[in-house]
């Protein structure tokens, strides 16, 4: 760390690239760009969605200008509901009428969603140009935009298509939360908990000794940054390890499962993603106390914790035979076996893929009569 700014490479053979967490960063975009050796002509096209453009548009721009790159700036409406073929569609538009050749560059401005569409848009025009991650929410940052996975929606499920496309850079500047509504900050906060439980027990313990992780003006800069730092660090190593999920990386989807399937029964309204993964946690925990993976105490540990965040952890009333269809249309089910990611310790996980559906007949069931 150099004057409370952090540098983390993401030292992947093929696609190595840099991590830029500091508060005020989007103004280096300009600088970033040519560090990396874009050329002056490179067409750029900066994704965002009205909401983000709003705030951060007319910087991003202006900063490219002021360095001497030409850009243009697409803004679509971008919730969950449109992470889908006719959002993609339009970014394809866009890309056509601005001429995006083999050199271009597309920019994300905003959160995971655009994050994940404009990664997804990148990979696909031309068989694949460059981009860039300006993420703005912390869910974004500390998770949805380092590691390359981008995608859309399948009616039938969540991240169903897509592709593996790392960024060339990604640039987060914790200003921007400043704009981002609290209900979205305590949803990131849900996936920064989750690198403390799967294995950074000493980020849980920061958390856990901090006197407020649930309101972003009671928390200092250099925790902020400590805590988005550790989160990417993590990310990143794992990522390292495992690009394309063969196995080790399934272990970043802890909560996911059953939180997938929340998203999914409710119709992606009732809950954002990072509330349905914190729901999705209390209830791996629930289920791992059951097959005696860890204990009352751990278990007490994470639930407090989420609690602190301000985030639900009560499990919503929901019909066993759909959850089960969802658990089964997820993306880790391999030759049938749903696979959970098992807490053991906070700070330590396994896959498994043990669970037979009876026993999550009865798990479930449970669940809804808590
Ligand atoms: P999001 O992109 O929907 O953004 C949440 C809301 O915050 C939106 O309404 C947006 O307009 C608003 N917003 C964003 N930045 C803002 C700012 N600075 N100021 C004011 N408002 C702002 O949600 P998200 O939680 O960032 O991302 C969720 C998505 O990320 C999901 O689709 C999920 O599948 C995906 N995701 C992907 C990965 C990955 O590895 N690719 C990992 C985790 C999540
Ligand atoms: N968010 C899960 C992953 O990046 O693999």
């Amino acid at each position: 760390m150099k004057n409370n700014s952090y540098t983390i490479k993401v030292n992947l053979k093929s696609n190595p690239y840099k991590v830029l967490i500091e508060k005020g960063s989007i103004k280096l975009i300009g600088s970033e760009l040519i560090r990396l050796g874009i050329k002056k002509s490179t067409k750029i096209l900066v994704v965002s969605n009205p909401v983000v453009a709003n705030h951060y548009g007319d910087l991003v721009l202006g900063k490219l200008k002021e360095s001497g790159f030409e850009a243009n700036l697409l803004i679509i409406e971008a919730g969950e509901d449109k992470k889908n073929q006719a959002s993609i569609s339009l970014i394809h538009d866009s890309a056509y009428e601005n001429n995006l050749e083999r050199t271009s560059l597309m920019i994300a401005l905003g959160g995971g969603v655009i994050g994940d569409m404009t990664g997804f848009a990148a990979s696909t025009w031309l068989r694949g140009i460059s981009f860039i991650q300006i993420p703005t929410t912390l869910l974004s940052m500390v998770d949805a935009s380092v590691g390359g996975k981008t995608g859309i929606n399948h009616p039938q499920g969540k991240n169903l298509i897509g592709a593996f496309h790392q960024p060339k850079l990604v640039l987060i500047d914790t200003k921007t939360l400043n704009t981002l509504p609290s209900r979205e900050f305590k949803a990131g906060m849900a996936e920064v908990i989750k690198y403390g439980v799967i294995v950074d027990k000493e980020l849980f313990k920061k958390l856990e000794d901090a006197d407020c992780i649930d309101n972003l003006k009671l928390i200092p800069d250099d925790l902020l940054l400590d805590i988005i730092y550790h989160s990417v660090q993590a990310k990143a190593l794992i990522v390292e390890k495992d690009e394309l999920e063969g196995g080790l990386r399934a272990i970043l989807n802890y909560g996911h499962t059953f939180g997938h399937a929340i998203e999914a029964l409710s119709g992606y309204e009732q809950w954002v993603h990072g509330e349905a993964v914190a729901i999705g946690m209390i209830a791996i925990g629930e289920l791992a106390i059951k097959k005696k993976f860890w204990t009352i105490k751990e278990n007490t540990r994470q639930q407090d914790l989420l609690l602190k965040a301000g985030l639900p952890i009560s499990w919503p009333n929901l019909d066993i035979d759909k959850v089960i269809n969802a658990l089964k249309s997820d993306k880790k089910v391999r030759e049938g076996n749903i696979r959970f990611v098992m807490p053991l310790s906070i700070g330590n996980v396994k896959i498994v893929d043990s669970i037979s559906i009876k026993e999550l007949y009865d798990f479930l069931s449970e669940l809804n009569n808590l």
